[in-house]
C-alpha cells in the first residue's frame, strides 16, 4: 500500500511515498532561512510558504518515488497539533488530493509521527514501550501500549526542552534554531563552570518543568552584560544541556524502571542532542534496557515519519473523510477527527 504524506505543522513543507515502514522519496522543503531574520517561526510567514511550495514537494515525492499519482493508494497529513494556519494548508491540500484520487485520507497527529520516525530505521521495534518525546513545542514521557494507542506519564508543566535550549541559545547570541549550535558549542565547555537550578514537580517525579531553567540562563547572561561583562559562551551552553539532559534523563529512567518498561525509545527534535544521546545510551545499557532513536535525518519536521505512523492508522481504520479540520493542538492519548 503506498501512501503520499504530507507535513506542515510548522516551518517544513514536506511530502514523501512510503509503503509500511519503507520510505522510497521523502522531499523536505524548509523555512528556516527565512524564519532565521527573525529569531524565531512567524506564523504568518510559515503558512503562506507552505502554501507556495506544497504542490511541487508533493510532485517531486510522487516522482523520486517512481510511481505516478495514479499508483498513490492512500493520502495522510499531520492535522494536529501545530500552528494551525500552518496545518490547515497541508489538510487542506490533502484532502483535495483524496477527493481527487478518491482514495482514504489518513489523519496523523504531529508526536505520533515522531515517535514512528523510528520504524523507518528499527524493523525490530515494536511496541509496548516507553517513549521520550522531546521537540521544540512538547516534552512528554509516553508509553506506547501498540502502535495507535498511548499513554502520557509525564510532561512540561511550562516550556519544552527545545524552547529552553532555543531561548538559552538567542540569548547567548546564537542563530535560530539555537538547540543544535548549543549543543555544538558545549562540546567544548566545562558544565561545572555555572552553577544552574534544577526544577523539579513536585508530586509528580515524570513531570518537567524547564521555564524556570532558561530564565535562570537569561538573568545570568544579563546580569554580566549589566557588569559589563560577559557569559562563558561555550561553558554556559555545556552548563544548561546538562541540566536538561540531567531532568530528561532522571524522569524517563524512573518511568521505565516504575512502570516495567525493558524499551526506551527517543523522538523528536531534541533527541538529535548529543549529550543524551550518549547519557541515554550509557545509562539504558548499565539498566539492561534497550534503547533506539532515530538518525539525526528523522529527527526533526519530515513526511516519512508521517506515512510510516499513518500505515498503522490506517490498519487500525482511523480514516476521516472530507470533513476533516486541523487543530492548534490535541494530545497524543486523545487524538479526534
Ligand atoms: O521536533 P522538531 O523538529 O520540531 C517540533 O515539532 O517542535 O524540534 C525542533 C527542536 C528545536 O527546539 C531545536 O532547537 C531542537 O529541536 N534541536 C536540538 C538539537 N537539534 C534540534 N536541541 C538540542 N540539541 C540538538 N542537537
Amino acid at each position: 500500500m503506498k501512501i503520499l504524506a504530507i507535513e506542515s505543522s510548522c516551518d517544513e513543507t514536506a511530502a514523501a511515498v512510503t509503503e509500511g515502514r519503507r520510505v522510497l522519496s521523502s522531499v523536505v522543503a524548509s523555512q528556516v532561512e527565512e524564519h532565521k531574520l527573525y529569531g524565531g517561526v512567524v506564523p504568518e510567514i510559515a503558512s503562506r510558504r507552505h502554501a507556495e511550495a506544497i504542490t511541487g514537494v508533493c510532485r517531486r515525492a510522487v516522482e523520486e518515488a517512481g510511481c505516478a499519482l495514479a499508483g498513490i493508494d492512500a493520502v495522510a497529513v499531520t492535522h494536529a497539533p501545530g500552528l494551525i494556519g500552518a496545518l490547515l494548508v497541508g489538510v487542506n491540500f490533502a484532502k483535495g488530493l483524496a477527493l481527487r484520487l478518491d482514495k482514504p485520507l489518513i489523519p496523523v497527529h504531529h508526536l505520533r509521527s515522531h515517535i514512528a520516525a523510528n520504524y523507518i530505521v528499527h524493523p525490530d521495534l515494536q511496541p509496548p514501550f516507553l517513549c521520550l518525546l522531546v521537540s521544540g513545542g512538547n516534552s512528554l514521557i509516553v508509553e506506547a501500549l501498540d502502535y495507535v494507542r498511548f499513554r502520557v506519564v509525564g510532561r512540561t508543566r511550562d516550556d519544552a526542552a527545545g524552547e529552553c535550549f532555543d531561548k538559552s541559545a538567542r540569548a547567548m547570541g546564537m542563530p535560530y534554531p539555537g538547540g543544535v549550535h548549543l549543543d555544538k558549542t558545549a562540546e567544548t565547555g566545562d558544565p561545572t563552570a555555572y552553577s544552574l537550578p534544577r526544577p523539579a514537580v513536585e508530586g509528580s517525579p515524570y513531570d518537567f518543568s524547564f521555564s524556570g531553567l532558561k530564565t535562570a540562563v537569561v538573568n545570568l547572561i544579563h546580569n554580566a552584560e549589566q557588569k559589563g561583562g560577559r557569559v562563558n559562551v561555550p561553558d554556559l551552553s555545556a552548563a544548561v544541556r546538562q541540566r536538561v539532559c540531567d531532568m530528561l534523563l532522571e524522569n524517563t529512567l524512573l518511568a521505565a524502571r516504575t512502570l516495567s518498561y525493558k524499551t526506551v525509545v527517543l523522538a523528536g527534535g531534541v533527541s538529535a542532542n548529543s549529550e543524551l544521546r550518549r547519557r541515554m545510551a550509557d545509562a539504558c545499557e548499565q539498566a539492561g534496557y534497550a534503547l533506539y532513536y532515530p538518525p539525526l535525518s528523522l529527527c526533526g519536521d519530515n513526511a516519512a515519519m508521517v506515512g510510516a505512523q499513518a500505515y498503522y492508522e490506517y490498519a487500525a481504520g482511523h480514516t476521516a473523510g472530507q470533513g476533516l479540520n486541523a487543530a492548534a493542538t490535541m494530545p497524543i492519548d486523545e487524538v479526534s477527527f
